[in-house]
């Protein structure tokens, strides 16, 4: 087990608060964390800058500690709907980190300013009201339910979808699975979090070539399923629509099991709307926001879906 593992299995877990616990318990039966119901008020912890992204951490006193994959419907307290500007709706976001402490979950959320509600949330100060709806969505399954062989999970992020991925590798590192992290950016003004994924071993790519390999994160993902590799893999990606669909070609060709933790517009974020369906190979649809947005590769013709994905 590497320094990070001993680390983690040697930290001192700060108690749950009792409510946390009895929610945290309550699962959809595929690993899922069921919200609680209704919108709740949490409290901005910090806001940091993490390269062209910002971390916003918020104190959720009530809620149950989310699985990895998982996302919430997050709206400002503040300067949200207000006078019939945008933004109105809530925003979906991956959840990057939940740590206990004694007061609750500190859940972070690492988020690009792209438009009017990624704007309100990176101005958020520290206490300053977040409201949010969740954990919501499917988790990432573990690697051993994807492959029967694998030997560890391969993390594949691009750009802001390094998030969810993030706290997976905190979660797998926790199991003591052995994780390789590829993360993937087009320039310095599109790249952060790193911090993230402190003690995991992380090989980076630049398609400007500030950092790490000069090319697509896609390019390591090959060199890496060649031989045996893909034998023994299982692969997680999150990132832009088409990076999601290299890997998953990748993937398909190489009949490596991957997950896909995938975007697409949402309004509700919990199955009301159906403005997040999107097709299923083989007919049929899905709603991203209840049946994904973790779904596997396999099960999908394309990963490029209309409207979504920060480029
Ligand atoms: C399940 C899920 C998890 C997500 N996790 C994160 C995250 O961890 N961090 C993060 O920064 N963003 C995340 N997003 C995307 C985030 O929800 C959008 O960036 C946000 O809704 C944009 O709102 P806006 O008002 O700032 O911009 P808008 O004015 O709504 O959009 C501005 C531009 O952003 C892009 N965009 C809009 N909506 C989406 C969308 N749903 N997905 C991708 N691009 C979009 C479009 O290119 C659009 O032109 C996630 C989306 C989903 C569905
Ligand atoms: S976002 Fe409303 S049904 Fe999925």
């Amino acid at each position: 087990m590497g320094r990070c593992g001993r680390l983690l299995k040697g930290r001192k877990r700060v108690p749950v608060p009792a409510r946390s616990k009895e929610q945290g318990a309550r699962s959809g039966g595929d690993g899922r964390v069921l919200a609680p119901f209704g919108r709740r008020r949490t409290e901005v912890v910090a806001n940091e800058v993490t390269g062209g992204y910002r971390i916003v951490t918020a104190l959720d006193a009530e809620g149950p500690a989310p699985a990895a994959g998982q996302f919430y419907m997050l709206a400002g307290e503040r300067g949200w709907g207000g006078g019939g500007e945008r933004p109105f709706l809530p925003r979906a976001f991956s959840v990057a980190e939940a740590a206990d402490s004694p007061d609750g979950i500190r859940l972070s959320f690492l988020l690009e300013d792209v438009g009017p509600g990624t704007g309100e949330l990176a101005r958020l100060e520290r206490g300053d009201g977040l409201l949010l709806t969740g954990p919501l969505g499917r988790p990432f399954s573990p690697p051993r339910e994807l492959n029967a062989e694998a030997e560890g999970a391969i993390l594949v992020g691009g750009g802001i979808g390094l998030a969810p991925l993030a706290l997976w590798r905190r979660r797998l590192a926790e199991r003591g699975v052995p994780e390789r992290s590829l993360l993937g950016f087009r320039d310095r003004e599109h790249s952060g979090g790193l911090e993230l994924f402190r003690c995991s071993e992380v090989r980076l790519a630049s398609e400007d070539g500030h950092a790490g390999h000069r090319g697509y994160v896609t390019d390591l993902l090959a060199v890496m399923l060649q031989g045996d590799g893909a034998r023994t893999a299982a692969v997680y990606a999150c990132g832009p629509p088409a990076m999601l669909e290299a890997v998953r070609g990748l993937c398909a060709a190489r009949g490596v099991q991957a997950e896909l933790a995938m975007e697409s517009p949402m309004a509700c974020g919990f199955g009301a709307c159906f403005g997040c369906a999107m097709p299923l190979r083989g007919g049929g649809y899905i709603r991203l926001c209840v049946d994904g947005p973790v779904v596997r590769a396999s099960a999908v013709e394309t990963a490029l879906v209309a409207g979504a994905g920060h480029r």
